[in-house]
C-alpha cells in the first residue's frame, strides 16, 4: 500500500539526490528496509530488492515504485543471502536491468528469542548464515559494481556534479555491546557484521567506496519488535520508559539515516556505527531487570519464551 511521504522521510531532503542512481537491497521488503529504499527511490533513484519469499518481495517492489512516476524497481525472490552464488547472479541482473549498481543494503537478518540451553547448533547456525554470512555474500556480490560507481562519482569531499556513489550500509543490532540474555546467536551474528563492514571501509575505502552500519533501536510497527517484544500494554510502557528519548523510534528514522550516509554530507564518515535508538543502549544492562524475562530468574527457571510471534516449543 502506498505510503504517505512524511511516514517513511523527513521533509529536509533534496529531491533528485540520487537521481538515476541503483539501489540493490537484501531484505529490501521488510518493514524497516522497505522504508530506506522508498526514500531512496522518492529522492530520484532506482532500486532491485533481493529476499526469499517470490509473493513478498515482487509486490513489495511494486509498492515501492508508486513513490515516484516513472521509478524503476525490480523485486527478485527466491534469493536467500545465504546462497553466493544466487546473489551474485542477482547483483549481475540488476546491473544488467538498471544499469549498475551505486549503493547497497545488507539488511536481511534473521532473529528470535532463546536461551543457549534451548538454541540448537542448527538455530544458532542459521542466524549466523542469514546475518553474517548473508552480509558478507551482499558485500561480495556488490563491490565490483560499486567500484565502478565510485569511479565515476568520486569522493573528492567538494561537491560532485554527478553526485555520490560507491556506498554500502549494513543493518545491525546493539545486543553485543553490552550482552544480552535470549541472544547469543545475534550477538555472535551482529558483531561480525560490524566488522565486516569495517573490513570493507579499510579494504574498499582506497577505491571510493565508504562503509557504514546502521544500527536500529526498537523501531515500532516493525517485524523485529513483533517477533522480539510482547504487546501487552505494560510491557510496552516499560520499555519506552527505559529509552532516554522516552519512546520507540520510526521507521523514517532508520531511512533519514540512510539518505544521510549516501549523501554528501555524509562524503568523509566511513567505517562507522550509527545507532539509532534514542540512546537505548546505553541504559541497557546485562540482560533485562524486569519484565517477562527477569534476568537471572527466567534463565533458571528452564522455561520457553512464549507471547512473541517468534516464540517455538522447545525441542532440547
Ligand atoms: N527458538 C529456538 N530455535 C528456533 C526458533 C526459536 N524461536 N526458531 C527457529 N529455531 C531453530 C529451528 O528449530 C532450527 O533448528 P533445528 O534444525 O535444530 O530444529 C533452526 O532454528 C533453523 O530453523 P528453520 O526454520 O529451519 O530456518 P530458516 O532458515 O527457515 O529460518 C530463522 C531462519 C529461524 C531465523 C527464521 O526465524 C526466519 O526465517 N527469520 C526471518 C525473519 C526475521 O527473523 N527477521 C528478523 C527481524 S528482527
Amino acid at each position: 500500500m502506498p505510503v504517505p511521504r512524511e511516514e517513511f522521510m523527513s521533509p529536509i531532503w533534496k529531491d533528485g539526490i540520487f537521481k538515476d542512481k541503483v539501489l540493490f537491497c537484501t531484505g529490501g521488503a521488510g518493514t524497516i528496509c522497505s522504508m530506506q529504499v522508498r526514500a531512496f527511490v522518492a529522492l530520484g533513484g532506482n532500486a532491485c530488492i533481493i529476499g526469499r519469499n517470490v509473493e513478498k518481495t515482487e509486490s513489495g517492489a511494486k509498492d515501492i515504485a508508486t513513490v515516484r512516476p516513472g521509478s524503476k524497481v525490480i523485486g527478485l525472490g527466491n534469493v536467500d543471502v545465504r546462497d553466493g552464488e544466487a546473489l551474485k547472479a542477482a547483483a549481475e541482473r540488476c546491473a544488467k536491468e538498471l544499469g549498475g549498481i551505486d549503493f547497497a543494503i545488507a539488511g536481511a537478518a534473521g532473529n528470535f528469542l532463546a536461551p543457549m540451553s534451548q538454541l540448537s547448533t542448527n538455530a544458532f547456525k542459521s542466524v549466523m548464515d542469514i546475518d553474517a554470512l548473508g552480509s558478507y555474500n551482499t558485500a561480495k556480490a556488490c563491490l565490483p559494481y560499486l567500484v565502478e560507481s565510485a569511479k565515476k562519482h568520486k569522493n573528492t569531499g567538494k561537491s560532485y556534479p554527478t553526485g555520490t556513489g560507491g556506498r554500502m550500509i549494513f543493518i545491525s543490532a546493539s545486543f553485543h555491546y553490552v550482552g544480552r540474555a535470549l541472544q547469543a546467536h545475534v550477538m555472535a551474528a551482529k558483531a561480525a557484521v560490524d566488522q565486516i563492514s569495517n573490513a570493507v571501509a579499510i579494504e574498499y575505502g582506497p577505491y571510493g567506496i565508504t562503509s557504514n552500519v546502521i544500527t536500529p533501536g526498537p523501531i515500532a510497527k516493525t517485524e523485529g519488535m513483533e517477533r522480539l517484544s510482547r504487546s501487552d500494554p505494560e510491557t510496552v510502557e516499560r520499555s519506552k520508559r527505559s529509552i532516554p528519548v522516552g519512546r520507540w523510534g520510526e521507521v523514517k528514522e532508520i531511512a533519514d539515516a540512510t539518505v544521510f550516509l549516501f549523501s554528501e554530507g555524509a562524503s568523509y564518515i566511513n567505517g562507522m556505527i550509527m545507532v539509532v535508538d534514542g540512546g537505548q543502549w546505553r541504559t541497557s544492562g546485562a540482560a533485562d531487570s524486569s519484565g517477562p524475562w527477569r534476568y537471572p530468574d527466567f534463565l533458571l527457571s528452564g522455561d520457553e519464551v512464549t507471547g512473541v510471534k517468534s516464540a517455538r516449543k522447545s525441542k532440547l
